[in-house]
């Protein structure tokens, strides 16, 4: 398949154009800048120059493709206070890219993020049948998902907060930045709820398989473990560190955690049952803690 892959200099990227170039796709990627052009092309992709908000040129690249998954996000904007922003680039990204497959029967993989879900006001273990009426990025699921009644074999991936591979940790980096400038890692509470991780290898093809065979209109959770607490997950980042590991309350976790801060206080748990029954997935790499342990970057910063 000729793929158009948005976020082609991302860190899902990294891995996910190895892992579709292996299987024999052809990946066109969208990118905004030279640097990121280097950075797709050194793993084996075409380019398409052109930034999110280029709709007609969205369009186009997507009805040249046999098929489009959707990665890029602003996350500067995001982190920067534009979550509105952000959101809605993205939305106007996924209904243009919608329309121009729509009637061809080709496969969008469209991504959506768990912990929105939580943060929308979910509770409990996330499941593949469960959809909300709308929500930041949850508006772009729907929107993609809306598309299996136009014949796109559309379907979204659901990534957890700590995607973790080739050097990143997902949101797990920014806590990982955060204990290092504050001099300790830090939870809130008791520090007993959950984020969902996968390793980069496994999140990749589960994104791969579902471009390949996913049923138009399902939901696809790229989650491997389901759910790790945040207290430990701080723990070894103190560890690794050499910082302590402290509780930090609910009046400085703002002042502590920033934009992550509604993210640090969600509980997250996530079957991904449905998945694996229906892709064949089955996440075979390390788990976070583990690759925490053994990433030969993470040492304690000099005092
Ligand atoms: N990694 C995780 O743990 C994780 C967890 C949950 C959900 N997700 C979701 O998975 C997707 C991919 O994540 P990632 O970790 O690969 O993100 P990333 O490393 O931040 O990469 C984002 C990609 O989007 C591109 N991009 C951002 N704004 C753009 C714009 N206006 N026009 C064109 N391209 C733009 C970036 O290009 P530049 O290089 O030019 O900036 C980059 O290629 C995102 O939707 C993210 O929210 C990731």
């Amino acid at each position: 398949m000729r793929v158009f892959l948005t976020g082609a200099s991302g860190h899902i990227a990294s891995a996910l154009i190895p892992e579709m170039i292996g299987a024999g796709h052809t990946v066109v990627g969208l990118v905004r800048s030279d640097q990121a052009a280097a950075k797709a092309e050194s793993l084996g992709a075409e380019v398409h120059l052109g930034d999110l908000s280029d709709l007609d040129g969205l369009a186009a690249a997507a009805a040249k493709a046999d098929g489009v998954v959707h990665l890029a996000f602003d996350h500067q904007r995001q982190s920067g206070g534009d979550l509105e922003g952000a959101v809605g680039a993205d939305l106007a990204a996924v209904q243009t890219i919608g329309a121009a497959l729509a009637g061809s029967g080709k496969p969008f993989v469209g991504t959506n993020a768990t912990g929105g879900i939580a943060l929308a006001g979910f509770q409990g273990v996330l499941t593949e049948d469960v959809s909300l009426a709308g929500g930041p990025r949850i508006d772009a699921e729907n929107a993609v998902l809306a598309l299996a009644g136009q014949d796109v074999r559309a379907s979204v991936v659901r990534l957890p907060p700590a995607v973790h591979g080739n050097g990143g940790y997902g949101f797990v980096s920014g806590l990982i930045e955060i204990a290092r400038a504050a001099g300790s890692a830090g939870y809130l509470g008791e520090g007993g709820n959950r984020w969902g991780a996968t390793a980069l290898e496994d999140a990749s093809r589960a994104y791969r398989l579902a471009l390949e065979s996913a049923r138009a209109g399902s939901r696809i959770h790229a989650v491997a473990e389901a759910g790790i607490a945040m207290r430990d997950i701080a723990e070894t980042i103190g560890h690794r560190l050499g910082v302590p590991t402290a509780a930090v309350t609910a009046e400085d976790a703002a002042t502590r955690f920033g934009f992550l801060t509604p993210f640090v206080s969600m509980d997250n748990p996530v079957s991904s049952r449905s998945t694996r029954e229906t892709l064949g997935w089955a996440p075979s790499r390390p788990g976070l803690i583990a690759a925490l342990e053994s990433d030969p970057l993470l040492t304690p910063s000099p005092r």
